[in-house]
């Protein structure tokens, strides 16, 4: 039986990689899957949720190898209520050490009538056919009536009750649309646990949107009704407005212990490093202000905080910046610095790079530190996700040329190394010299695309500074993100396109 309210340890269940994922512009290939995977098995989350099977071969795919290769977590695949999505979901976590198949069928009047097309019987039925085919399959098994927030109470009670009695181990209560507020979340959840008579046979998990601001919110407060599962994202990455943050939730947890008596087994120092690989290479750049994880998080301003934090750092600090991973040093490595200690700084921030990405990355590093005097954590940071991004390429800027100034037209010429290993060059007029540089990418790569975000941001202070470009291109109804850090814009600018436009080509071949 159960545990759920008499213990208060919170299963904390990561959809990074699921929810995450449906984050416009944030699709992933199995690699970036896989390198965000092992983040979060060294974060010790319980459970990762990796994918959604039936969606994709590539995505079934990705599960796959996340479960072979990630023993520390339980692995989770959605699947809908359909018997070819959990046949798919089982296909894919076999082989996990823990394997979970999560099952979801709306229970709402709005999405039966107007998605489903079925009554509440319908859904009844395959509610408890679905949940028992997946339990044939493994004893794990999660059941979520989607948009629970917007269903009349007495079904939802109903719905519930039939997944247990199928065999659901834990039942997740989304509020898939972000519409709840605190106090009507834990009345919810109250009702649930006064009128489903098989209650206790499960774990309670929530999983909230964050449409109104309230995801965090609503699911902290509802731990002290019962609930003993969130699941959550690294940065509050997801559908729409996103998910519930894990760093905010684990970081209220452990901050604010005299008020919440949980426990989480997540090691909080490898907050910021996940926070940072997620960004990188989902190209979903972290807001300055964003709690716990943003550029500005631990950054005092002000000359009365100034005061305070140099008289005693709890005046105006609640957490201990290295308590999420956050190093302290400012100046670590320089151009003297030898291949040693570039791998064991890497390795105090939390990088462990094999041989071929260490070669490439010291190589990397030697050409910055030509041009810049002092190299910070953040410039080693930009350095490794720039390699770590072009692992999965199929085209490769080998090198971007530009003329430009107030006097004449841009004009840019590149060379790329395409997917047989040949170098293919072009050139190309602009109204400015990005302009000039994408132009003679796509007479290369000739794949339509509109360019619909741009933004340029320096990684730290100083004029030598590394600049970092994010960009958004659209293809069809999809976004594809790209990022590209150089301490030469044009160059940066140039790589940025070349990543979204890789994640373009990765996904039109797995289409
Ligand atoms: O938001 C939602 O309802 C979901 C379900 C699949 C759990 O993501
Ligand atoms: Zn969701």
């Amino acid at each position: 039986m159960a545990k759920s309210k008499d213990s208060n340890k919170v299963t904390i269940f990561d959809t990074t990689l699921r929810d995450g994922e449906q984050s416009s512009g944030a699709a992933l290939n199995i690699d970036e899957k896989l390198d965000i995977a092992r983040q979060l098995e060294k974060l010790k989350v319980d459970v990762i949720e990796a994918g959604f099977p039936i969606a994709s071969p590539g995505d079934l795919e990705a599960v796959r190898r996340v479960s072979q290769e990630i023993r520390g977590c339980s692995i989770c695949a959605l699947a809908h209520a359909n018997p070819k999505a959990v046949d798919t979901a089982w296909d894919a976590v076999k082989n996990a050490r823990k394997p979970r198949i999560h099952v979801f069928l709306s229970s709402s009047e709005i999405h039966m009538s107007h998605q489903l097309k079925k009554s509440r019987e319908q859904v009844l039925k395959l509610t408890g056919d679905m949940v028992a085919r997946a339990k044939g399959y493994l004893d794990d098994v999660e059941f979520s009536p989607m948009d629970a927030t917007r269903t009349e109470p007495g079904f939802l009670y109903k719905v519930i009750e039939t997944a247990i009695d199928a065999g659901a181990t834990t039942v997740n209560i989304p509020d898939t649309v972000g519409y709840t507020i605190p106090q009507e979340f834990c009345a919810l959840i109250d009702g649930i646990f006064a009128n489903v008579s098989n209650i206790k046979k499960a774990v309670i998990s929530v999983h909230c949107h964050n449409d109104l601001g309230l995801a965090v919110a609503n699911s902290l407060a509802v731990l002290d009704h019962g609930v003993r599962q969130i699941e959550c994202t690294v940065n509050g990455i997801g559908e729409r407005a996103g998910n519930a943050s894990l760093e905010e939730i684990v970081m209220a947890l452990r901050t604010r212990k005299d008020l919440f008596k949980y426990t989480t087994r997540i090691d909080t120092t490898q907050i910021y490093k996940a926070s940072r690989l997620v960004s990188d290479i989902t190209g979903m750049y972290v807001q300055p202000n964003k709690a716990i994880v943003g550029a500005n998080a631990f950054r005092h301003e002000s000359g009365i905080h100034q005061d305070g934090i140099l008289k005693e750092r709890t005046t105006y600090e609640i957490m201990d910046p290295k308590d999420v991973g956050l190093a302290g040093s400012v100046l670590t490595l320089g151009k003297l610095s030898g291949r040693h200690a570039f791998k064991v700084r890497l390795e105090e921030l939390g990088y462990t790079l094999n041989d071929e990405e260490l070669k490439r990355a010291f190589t990397a590093f030697k050409e910055l530190a030509d041009k810049k005097k002092e190299i910070t954590d953040r410039d080693l940071e930009a350095l490794v996700a720039e390699e770590l991004r072009t692992v999965s390429e199929m085209y490769h800027l080998e090198q971007v040329q530009v003329s430009c100034g107030d006097h004449g037209v841009p004009t840019a010429s590149v060379k790329l190394v395409g997917p047989d290993g040949t170098t293919i060059a072009d050139a190309a007029l602009g109204t400015g010299p990005v302009d000039a540089v994408y132009k003679a990418i796509n007479r290369l790569v000739g794949v339509p695309n509109e360019l619909i975000e741009f933004s340029v941001k320096s990684v730290t202070e100083g004029i030598d500074a590394i600049g970092e470009v994010t960009i958004r291109i659209q293809s069809g109804n999809k976004t594809y993100t790209g990022r590209g850090a150089s301490t030469d814009i044009i160059v940066a600018s140039a790589k940025a396109y070349m990543n979204a436009l890789n994640r373009l080509l990765a996904a039109m071949e797995k289409a």
